[in-house]
């Protein structure tokens, strides 16, 4: 049975680096539909459910740190992914919602293929057989300017610091890269709006966005 049928559910990620400014829109996203009546829900990777949020401990907190090499990095992502999807994505969208996602497959494509090089046809792959046929209908990307995201890295509490975030600016700029790449090749569901802007210029880029393209 396909997880997504033909509803007027939607899926929309936020995507970016660290730093970029993801959740402060998602919520300032999730006040515009809750004042539109619209049943909306948000939520997170790697997490966003009880196995997720497991897993999500096991990339951040293993004992082996820098050990884990990017091939378990990319299946434990992915792993949390089918969760989500079919713990929560799929239901959402079946009974109509709007279902915000700080993340989704094009992390991995990103983070684990550009950033961690790995072979991009096999993370395409592992991509599509954990998230079946439950497909974002928009991407948001927040761009910042590398040096932006690991200043604003520095400054925030997070429970990532140990792997992901002592990458430096290189990796960074490949991350930032790979977005605006994968942004250009597939307009129809991507929009890249500016996250140096101010918090409440990108909030009204973002929802005349979403208006456009999804109402
Ligand atoms: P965040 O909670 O600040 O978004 O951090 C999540 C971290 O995990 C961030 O460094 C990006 C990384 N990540 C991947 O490398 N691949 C993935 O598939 C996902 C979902 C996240």
């Amino acid at each position: 049975m396909p997880l997504k049928q033909k509803t007027s559910g939607k899926l929309i990620s936020f995507e970016g680096s660290e730093g970029s400014g993801k959740s402060t829109q998602i919520a300032r996203l999730a006040a515009h539909f809750q004042k539109t009546k619209r049943d909306v829900i948000s939520t997170r990777e790697p997490g966003g459910t009880e196995i997720g949020e497991q897993i999500r401990n096991i990339i951040v907190h293993n004992s082996k740190g820098d050990e884990m090499c990017a091939e378990t990095e990319l299946l434990l992502f992915t792993a949390a992914r089918a969760q989500l999807v079919r713990e929560v994505i799929a239901p959402a969208l079946l009974r109509g919602a709007i279902v915000l996602s700080d993340r989704f497959l094009d992390s991995s494509t990103v983070y684990q293929g550009i950033g961690r090089n790995l072979a991009a046809d096999p993370v395409a792959q592992i991509n599509r057989f954990a998230v079946g046929n439950v497909m974002p209908d928009l991407t948001i990307v927040i761009d910042v300017p590398e040096e932006v995201s690991l200043a604003r890295l520095k400054t925030r509490a997070s429970d990532l610091p140990d792997r992901m975030e002592r990458e430096n600016v290189d990796f960074y700029r490949k991350v930032r890269e790979g977005y605006l790449v994968l942004a250009k090749g597939m307009p129809e569901r991507f929009v890249v709006v500016d996250g140096t802007k101010t918090e409440d210029a990108i909030e009204k880029k973002i929802w005349t966005e979403v208006q456009a393209r999804l109402t």
